[in-house]
């Protein structure tokens, strides 16, 4: 039977065999990407290149991704949906297409040296089928039939090839054509549907005596893969022009190949998740038939945390912090259901998960202890958080006479001030003995995320891809604050995270104190002199291993093979120094200025204290 590590091992040899090169892990924060909160599939960090840019590494490119999707928490619990997973992509740009692509996946999928071995009539597929802007993919259709017929299956449209509408055959980062902004690239695309048919399967499904079809959500067939064809860009005015190149962008999720590889039902049930769900079961005295969702919940989500602490994210109250310490709580509102309030020996749930990921990602074996204690002290928050909402909610109803015996009936307005203020899920609010009226909370709860929702989609559109000259000077201006502030408050401090706007910079960084005022102006003396110096800033393509022993600072890395992209800042032409010698050197895909002087000066405006040990400050940046 195949483990994860064996299917990463042989899906990155299949398309190293097929000419491509493979491509570093991209971190699951993105640095200076303010379009999201964290990487959530492979494609995003090579947006750049699929809209034309040339790659360091050429035309054919195989990674498998780190990815995490906070959109999809509620959805766990269920048997497929996990927030965190590995996608295993693929990459034309403006190589081979469609009759490269499809033959490939099949190959991979069916073929038992080289791929997973699935039995092809398993295997469904859909196309794009057309709208008034993009007509129907017929050319997918005819590939598909070729590719069916080699495999001894006649493939017919309606029977094994099916089409669907933008809604399930167009994929882009933003959805559908009409919600993808200005310049965003997209495309249809043709997917792959694994059917899990058998008697056993077949007497106990709810699709039984239901309407059921390839892409219906009813648990019969699920998809594993996703062939972007990548050739379209939206206008201003919502039409789509094609790109110069036709891109391929390929998608599928290590945990279901494993899943159909398996031939499990339950991707908690797959050799990935089978022994944390044991350990769970274990330190719960309960079994997993008992409490299922519960238990999905909590490996669901402590396997997101362990990835997102190992990605640098402290729990704090805004952005990636934020999401963190959600799911470190929802998944302790589950613990607590089963196991009492004494949570800590559940960290042993993260030595179950750190022993099932270490093969592919040993660096979680370096940060272990990081992970433990970030997780075991948000817990500490959490108990200290509820003992708050608990003297909240007495003292306000002493004061109005209104306690009640036993359980306390409380407003929907105040359960909605303890979900907002203190971070508290309904299910907790009730969990303590407070029942409020639901469909009040509900309405709250649905004003509340329509205004996030408005807030979120003017964030992505407004950071699209923005590489105007402002925000590519707010980028020069990161480096040189990131430097300024490790001569100002010591070398330990390092950046981690930022976002640019083409009004000011946002720069996150470890640090436990508020700054002074003589510090902030020290920075800004700093940064302001390196800018009246006007430094060259360049960059090389280094040996990763030469590049940290010369210093180079930064988490993006945007590495090629052994090579990593660095810029450095400085030193002047005219010093003789040689450029171990420059005043900033970091890990950076660009771009940036090309002297400093084309700004004209930073000033920090504020900083905001993003919880322990977590600094932001914003700055404005003159350009000259
Ligand atoms: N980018 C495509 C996806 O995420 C492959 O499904």
């Amino acid at each position: 039977m195949l483990s994860a590590s064996d299917i990463v091992k042989k899906y990155i040899s299949f398309f190293e065999a097929r000419g491509h090169k493979q491509i570093a892990n991209a971190p699951l924060v993105p640095i200076n990407d303010p379009t999201t909160l964290f990487t959530s599939s492979g494609m995003q960090p090579l947006v750049p290149y699929l809209l034309g840019e040339k790659h360091q590494q050429g035309t054919r490119l195989v990674n498998i991704q780190n990815s995490f999707r906070a959109q999809d928490i509620e959805e766990v619990g269920d048997n497929r949906h996990t927030t965190f997973f590995r996608m295993m992509g693929n990459w034309s740009l403006g190589d081979y297409f469609k009759k490269e692509q499809l033959p490939w996946i099949f190959e991979f999928l069916t073929d038992k040296e080289v791929g997973l071995g699935l039995d092809p009539k398993r295997l469904y597929v859909t196309v794009f089928a057309g709208n008034n802007q993009i007509p129907k993919d017929t050319e997918s259709i005819e590939i598909w039939k070729e590719v069916f017929s080699k495999a001894g299956i006649d493939a017919k449209e309606g029977e094994r090839i099916f089409s669907y509408d933008v809604e399930k055959n167009w994929w882009s980062r933003s959805g559908v054509p009409e919600k993808m902004p200005t310049g965003e690239p997209g495309g249809p695309d043709s997917e792959v549907f694994y059917d899990f048919e058998d008697e056993s399967i077949h007497t106990k499904s709810p699709w039984k005596n239901d309407s059921c079809h390839v892409n219906c959500d009813c648990g019969r067939y699920i998809e594993i893969a996703n062939s972007v064809f990548m050739q379209y860009q939206k206008q201003p005015d919502g039409s789509f022009k094609e790109l110069p190149k036709r891109n391929v962008d390929f998608g599928g999720g290590l945990e279901r190949f494993l899943l159909v590889t398996e031939h499990q039902q339950d991707v908690f049930q797959t050799s990935l998740f089978s022994p944390i769900i044991k350990k769970i079961e274990e330190i719960t005295s309960s079994p997993y038939g008992k409490s299922t969702n519960a238990m999905r919940i909590i490996a669901d989500h402590l396997v997101a945390a362990v990835f997102i602490i190992n990605a640098g994210v402290e729990p704090s109250k805004t952005e990636q912090g934020y999401i963190l310490r959600r799911l470190i709580r929802r998944s302790y509102d589950n613990i607590m259901k089963l196991h009492g309030e004494n949570i800590l020996p559940t960290y042993r749930i993260f030595e179950a998960i750190v022993e099932q990921y270490k093969n592919t990602d040993p660096e979680l074996v370096k940060n272990y202890e990081k992970i433990k204690n970030t997780i075991l002290e948000e817990a500490n928050t959490y108990k200290i958080t509820v003992s708050r909402a608990k003297k909240f909610i007495d003292t306000k109803y002493k004061k109005t006479g209104d306690e009640l015996m036993g359980v306390k009936e409380i407003s929907a307005e105040d359960a909605f001030t303890l979900y907002t203020t203190q971070g508290l899920s309904p299910a907790q609010i009730e969990s303590l003995g407070y029942s409020f009226d639901k469909q009040a909370f509900a309405q709250k709860m649905e004003e509340h995320q329509k205004i996030s929702k408005a807030g979120a989609d003017k964030k992505f559109r407004g950071g699209l891809a923005d590489h105007s000259e402002r925000t590519i000077m707010g980028h020069t201006a990161t480096h040189l604050l990131h430097q300024a502030l490790r001569d100002v408050l010591g070398k330990q401090v390092h950046q981690t995270g930022s976002n640019i706007t083409t009004e000011r910079v946002r720069f996150d960084f470890n640090y436990d104190k508020r700054l002074t005022d003589v510090q902030i102006k020290q920075v800004e003396d700093i940064v302001n002199q390196k800018i009246k110096a006007n430094l060259p800033v360049h960059f090389e393509l280094i040996d990763t291993k030469e590049a940290h022993k010369m210093g180079a600072i930064g988490l993006f890395m945007d590495t090629y093979g052994d090579k990593s992209k660095i810029y450095f800042i400085g030193p002047s032409t005219s010093s003789g120094l040689k450029k171990e010698d420059a005043y900033s050197i970091e890990f950076c895909g660009g771009p940036h200025v090309d002297f400093t002087g084309v700004l004209k000066s930073v000033k920090i405006i504020r900083q905001e204290n993003l919880g322990k040990n977590q600094k932001r400050i914003y700055a404005i940046v003159q350009g000259n």
